[in-house]
């Protein structure tokens, strides 16, 4: 039995029912912000009960359906994305996911979804265009005696959605960390145009918030206790391929300084979520480097492994991403952690401002890129999503390099990474600086499209694909077509339509 001891707020006491109960004051068509980034800090219990009381409903004779409008952060988990997908609850969902349940519902039809930068997704919100919220359901570590809440593992939007919302549910989870208090900067300054003022955040170390969310008492209708933990899954260990891409980021990196074009310290390093990230970070910790600096979305497993270590003194973002080992060595050893990591809600931790200001070296994964350096991060063959654009955008538009990091084959050779044309752009050539896979890396600055053409065959393309991209790009140059961006048009997505005939491009 809990003794509330996470909640002192006495008004809030008040308000503390079951998951159950806290469900039935959601009604139907209504748009509920929760939080929730990359599997950290989303509600546990409440989405479930609501989802059993979807199918309840639902299977009533002649019943209307009852779906919800789901924003968030960014990804959750089975718990929040999976349960309210599988019963079809979920009528429109945004900015970002990553449950197989619910990328089949947005690939069958049967949810709508919307793909935001996720700095965008909060000044979407403030300016209206998205609709009312109406209610917030937002996971914390605790209420304190005033109201304010300690955030948990993620902030995400939670400033934002506790901010629109006409009503707030609270799941106070005692499983997370109370050693968090403290390590969050939540930033009140922000407005939207014309009423902007700089962001004075200069290092990523800056703190320029609160260590707490402002909560108006009196919007609370529920608080629901739980003790899970976050969907932590393990990442796979770095292999062949991604030892290799992290070999080619980092010898990039040592000619850079050697150059002059990057200091010693690099500057400070987003890593995109996903297995070939976090080997690049493991990579980084086996270099030379002391004293990085991160300014990025997720906290990985790599980058606490990098902490331990001195390369990297310390880390900015939104939200953790933990395997359940990356999450056990945390939490042995937070008084360790608890200063050299700080979560800022996603519109800061994202901000292009930012981004441009700190000069961030941006690295993300990609699905596939063209000769000429568009790349496609979410759909699979053009037509179905995958995960989402994320953050990868955010810093990659901003950034001072925008590195795009890849296998060069997908599904055992029968995919080319490397294709003509791309049959769907997240990145345009105008944004994407360096491409890498296992088999080299491209530095695309200061190159044309044609001199970009040849850099990413010879250097990503893998070589059981070369001589085709070669035959292409030479045909499309003898063309009689206009010689700047060189294709055939009739043949520039065949590759993905042969693909999706044979099974092999
Ligand atoms: N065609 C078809 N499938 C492809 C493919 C292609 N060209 N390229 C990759 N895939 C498949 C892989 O086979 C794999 O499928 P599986 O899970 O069934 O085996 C899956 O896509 C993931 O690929 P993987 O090579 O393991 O890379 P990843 O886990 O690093 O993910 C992205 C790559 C692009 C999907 C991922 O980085 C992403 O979602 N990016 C967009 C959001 C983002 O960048 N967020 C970070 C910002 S902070």
């Amino acid at each position: 039995m809990s003794d509330h001891s996470r909640i002192l707020c006495p008004v809030l006491q008040q308000r503390i029912m079951s998951a159950e109960q806290a469900a039935e004051l959601i009604p139907a068509g209504a748009n509920v912000g929760m939080s929730g980034f990359t599997g950290a800090g989303y509600p546990k219990a409440v989405p479930g009960a609501l989802a059993q009381r979807i199918r309840q409903l639902n299977s009533q004779p002649n019943a209307k359906p009852f779906r919800i409008n789901v924003w968030t952060g960014a990804s959750t988990a089975p718990e929040l994305d999976g349960v309210l997908a599988e019963v079809d609850g979920i009528e429109m969902r945004l900015p970002f996911q990553s449950d197989p349940i619910c990328r089949n519902r947005i690939n069958d039809g049967t949810m709508d979804y919307v793909d935001y930068h996720l700095s965008e997704v909060s000044q979407y919100a403030w300016s209206g265009f998205l609709g009312k919220m109406d209610i917030a359901l937002i996971e914390v570590a605790g209420i304190r005696e005033d109201g304010s809440l300690i955030p948990s593992s993620s902030i995400g939007n939670n400033k934002t959605w506790i901010e629109q919302a006409d009503k707030i549910i609270l799941e106070v989870n005692s499983r997370q960390n109370a050693k968090l208090e403290g390590m969050h900067d939540v930033y009140y300054g922000t407005a939207l145009p014309p009423n902007r003022k700089p962001i004075m955040l200069t290092d990523p170390a800056d703190r320029i918030g609160e260590q707490y969310l402002a909560c108006p008492p009196e919007k609370v209708i529920a608080v629901v206790e739980t003790a899970a933990p976050d969907r932590n899954s393990p990442f796979k260990p770095s292999d062949e391929v991604s030892k290799k891409i992290a070999g080619h980021i980092l010898e990039f990196f040592n000619k850079e300084i050697e150059l002059g074009r990057l200091p010693k310290e690099l500057l400070p390093i987003q890593s995109g979520v996903g297995n070939i990230p976090n080997a690049v970070l493991e990579g980084l910790d086996a270099g030379p480097y002391k004293n990085l600096t991160a300014f990025t979305e997720v906290i990985q497993d790599g980058m606490l492994k990098m902490l331990k270590s001195g390369t990297l003194k310390v880390a900015s973002a939104t939200a953790f991403s933990l395997s359940p080992d990356g999450i056990q060595e945390f939490d042995d050893n937070i008084d360790f952690y608890r200063d050299k990591i700080i979560l800022r809600q996603q519109d800061i931790s994202n901000h292009p401002e930012l981004a441009r200001r700190l000069g961030v070296i941006a690295m993300n994964g990609l699905i596939e890129c063209d000769l000429y350096g568009n790349v496609n991060s979410t759909h699979i063959m053009g037509t179905r999503m995958m995960n989402g654009i994320g953050g990868s955008g955010d810093f990659a538009r901003n950034g001072y390099l925008s590195i795009f990091v890849s296998p060069s084959t997908a599904k055992d050779g029968a995919i080319s990474a490397i294709v003509p044309m791309v049959s769907h752009v997240d990145h345009t050539e105008h944004d994407v600086k360096i491409i890498v896979t296992e088999q080299g890396l491209a530095d695309l600055r200061g190159l044309s499209p044609r001199q970009r053409a040849h850099e990413i065959i010879n250097n990503c393309a893998h070589p059981d694909f070369r001589p085709a991209l070669i035959d292409y790009y030479e045909r499309a140059l003898h063309s009689g077509r206009g010689m700047h961006t060189p294709h055939l048009l009739e043949e520039a997505l065949s590759w993905h339509q042969r693909y999706e005939q044979s099974g092999q491009m």
